[in-house]
């Protein structure tokens, strides 16, 4: 039966009937961006694994909150410190864990829901095959050969998931899911559900709202992606904020340089013209500066729940 707009939107569920489909090549073409060849199934299998991980009840994911920061799978809170204020908390959970090379942590994965281990390692593989293509697009994009970001960020890259639960919030005007910045890597794969927005990006002093795309992921690129390209590419700003009605539920797949990696502006793209804008470091010491501005300039984790 063909229906009206009317009928359509008083009908569930929603299926459009032929009176309402285009010609294919008179279609928006929505998705025409989107060819990082992660299956969509395996895309919404990890998302459901992870939002059940935080609907267990809170004692259940006690058991890994901790405050030592050399554990490999933790719950934390972020906060930020303002002077004369002191600390606030944001308004969200956070689950971290590596993810490569997955023997070495598998076993310390929740077993709750059965199916998370196994989803989230199908996942991080596919992950681990996207990371690969965008280091090497993001290297020859530079004019540089495809290996050379991938050699500068170091044998040993830090290889983790960060997963934000955001409550639905009695009043998003107060609190924020997590404050203003930058990530401290090198790129960051996002996975958010859909249609929940919170994620905002900083350009020309304006929070824009990046919505979620279906079966597309963002990808932030951070500040030793920004130092390596000799501030070529940028590393972005960004926040998140809540949603009174809905909780929001993102994961993030990081990629940062080997502890040992000697950071700096790539030596082939520093000439009589470009001179280098950043120093050279050791990645550590990126690092611990990072840290010592604890909840300052940046977010950094506490180990409490809310
Ligand atoms: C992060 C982050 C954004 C989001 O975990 O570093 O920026 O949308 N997450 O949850
Ligand atoms: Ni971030």
């Amino acid at each position: 039966m063909e229906m009206t707009p009317y009928q359509l939107a008083n009908n569930t569920p929603l299926t459009l009937s032929p009176n309402f489909i285009l010609p294919e090549d008179k279609r928006p073409n929505l998705s025409e961006i989107i060819n990082h060849e992660v299956p969509r199934e395996l895309c919404q299998k990890v998302l459901a694994v992870v939002t059940e991980f935080f609907q267990l009840p809170p004692e259940e994911r006690a058991q890994y909150l901790t405050k030592d920061h050399s554990k490999q799978v933790k719950v934390f809170n972020y906060y930020q410190k303002y002077e004369g204020i002191g600390k606030v908390t944001m308004w969200s959970e956070t689950f971290s864990h590596p993810w490569h090379p997955t023997e070495n942590f598998t076993h310390l994965l929740p077993t709750n829901p059965p199916q998370y281990r196994e989803v989230f390692a199908e996942y991080a593989r596919a992950i681990g095959v996207l990371f690969d293509r965008l280091l090497s697009l993001i290297s020859r994009g530079l004019g540089l050969d495809k290996d050379c970001l991938k050699r500068r960020i170091g044998e040993k890259p830090g290889l983790h998931t960060i997963a934000n639960y955001y409550p639905a919030c009695p009043d998003p005007e107060l609190t924020m899911g997590l404050p203003d910045h930058n990530d401290l890597g090198s790129i960051a794969v996002l996975l958010q559900v859909e249609g929940v927005t919170g994620l905002q990006v900083i350009k020309d002093g304006k929070w824009l709202t990046v919505d979620p795309v279906p079966d597309a992921f963002v990808i932030n690129l951070a500040d030793q992606t920004q130092v390596l390209s000799n501030g070529k590419f940028k590393s972005i700003g960004h926040r998140a904020v809540t949603k009174k009605l809905l909780p929001r539920l993102s994961l993030g797949m990081l990629y940062t340089p080997s502890e040992d990696a000697v950071i700096g502006p790539i030596e082939d793209l520093i000439n009589e013209e470009h001179f280098p804008k950043y120093r050279n470091y050791i990645f550590k010491e990126y690092m611990e500066e990072f840290y010592w501005q604890e909840g300052k300039r940046r977010r950094v984790p506490i180990y409490g729940y809310y």
